[in-house]
């Protein structure tokens, strides 16, 4: 057999297991309006399932921003950072940030994909110790086992584990802790004064990914960092959530920042973000930062979703806008996805290898484009599929 007929056959085999176990997925065409989306057939879903937790996606004011943006500064960047791809709106976007979150510096990145992997990647070595939440990011986890360092994993925010691991893994080399703020499939909180605490204690350096803490948590919505009074060494923000937008920061010293400048291969080898999304993006934190009635909004609708599903298994509580209902089995959580789907509603169905193992689950997310009322109904209809089903 050819090694092209191999490659075929393992494609096949690997995409047929996938089916098999239930685990296959698709991307959906969808128009978005509003928090709601409009499928290709026309057929109206209420979304929760989006990251956009502020509604600043479709806020009229940050598609203006855009707009004269693209006006100002034309569509692309045309050229990677360092060669003629920076300019102005970068330069003011980073200082914005290093400003709100007390950093020295800010380094921009196309993704939070690629902000995360450019750190692990550039700055460990072999002999560093890396130690990651069990639950961390894909983009944590890959570039964690692929880096020359050694990974171990603590169990989901344990911080005495974590603590032992520090112990016991002595180098005369780094050792780099990271955690995410609010963790994206549970939608809690990893403990950030202990932590910070254990690798001062240890010597260690903590990144914090904060994807889906900043704009929601925090004073003016400064994350989970802030909501905690701690300040890591290097802070991830990403843009794809909060900010209604998409690209990524890295909040670092002026040293790292240098670092990044010249080892990170994401930033050196990549195209620029566009400057007219720079422009953008630094609307969007005006408005994240000023419009603190999007996150009280937030609160009310998290009691809503709570009140309606108190007392029911599986639902978790959170104080985070990701609300997860643990269902267990793919095929139930299948089931109960769909007829939401029928009444209406897209939850994100979300199934292992994204969740552990037997940990299937909703993970529905409340945004400020939702109505008190909307989530009330959108609640008490989970409650009833989950007692149908009797999960
Ligand atoms: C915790 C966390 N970090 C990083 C990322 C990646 O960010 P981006 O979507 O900007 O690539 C995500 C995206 O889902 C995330 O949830």
């Amino acid at each position: 057999m050819t090694q092209t007929c191999q490659l075929h056959r393992r494609i096949e085999q690997k995409l047929e297991d996938r089916r098999q176990n239930n685990l296959h997925r698709q991307v959906y065409a969808f128009a978005h309006q509003h928090g709601s989306l409009l499928d290709e057939q026309g057929q109206k879903y209420i979304n929760f399932s989006s990251n956009d937790y502020l509604g600043l996606a479709s806020e009229p004011r940050l598609v203006q921003a855009w707009q004269e943006g693209l006006s100002r500064y034309s569509a692309g960047s045309t050229a990677s950072p360092l060669v003629t791809g920076y300019s102005k709106p970068h330069a003011e976007l980073e200082s914005a940030l290093s400003d709100w979150l007390g950093f020295e510096q800010a380094i921009l990145f196309s993704s939070g994909f690629a902000a995360n992997q450019a750190v692990l990647f550039s700055l460990l070595e072999k002999n560093d110790v890396l130690i990651q939440d069990k639950l961390n990011h894909a983009s944590l986890m890959e570039a964690g086992m692929l880096s020359d360092a050694k990974m171990l994993r603590f169990p989901h925010n344990d911080v005495e584990r974590l603590n032992a691991m520090l112990a016991a893994n002595h180098t005369s080399s780094a050792r780099f802790v990271v955690t995410e703020g609010v963790f994206s499939m549970d939608g809690d909180l990893a403990p950030l004064t202990a932590i910070k605490s254990r690798c001062e204690q240890a010597n260690a350096w903590l990144m914090v990914d904060d994807a889906h803490g900043v704009g929601v948590l925090g004073e003016e919505g400064r994350g989970s960092c802030d909501f905690a009074g701690i300040k890591p060494d290097i802070l991830i923000v990403t843009f794809g959530k909060a900010f209604g937008m998409m690209g990524a920061a890295v909040l670092c010293s002026k040293a790292v920042h240098d670092y990044l400048t010249q080892f990170a291969r994401h930033y050196v080898y990549s195209t620029a973000m566009p400057p007219a999304q720079a422009h953008a993006l630094l609307h969007a934190l005006n408005s994240l930062r000023t419009d603190s009635w999007r996150r009280e909004k937030l609160a009310e609708l998290s009691n809503a979703f709570h009140e309606e599903l108190s007392g029911i298994s599986g639902v978790i509580e959170t104080m985070t806008p990701i609300k997860p209902v643990v269902i267990g089995d793919v095929v139930k959580m299948q089931t109960i996805s769909a007829s939401l789907r029928e009444l209406g509603y897209w939850a994100g169905a979300i199934r292992p290898p994204t969740v552990p193992v037997n940990t299937a689950r909703l993970r529905a997310t409340l945004s400020v484009n939702h109505r008190v009322e909307q989530v009330r109904k959108f609640a008490s209809s989970v409650r009833t599929l989950l007692e149908m089903e009797d999960v």
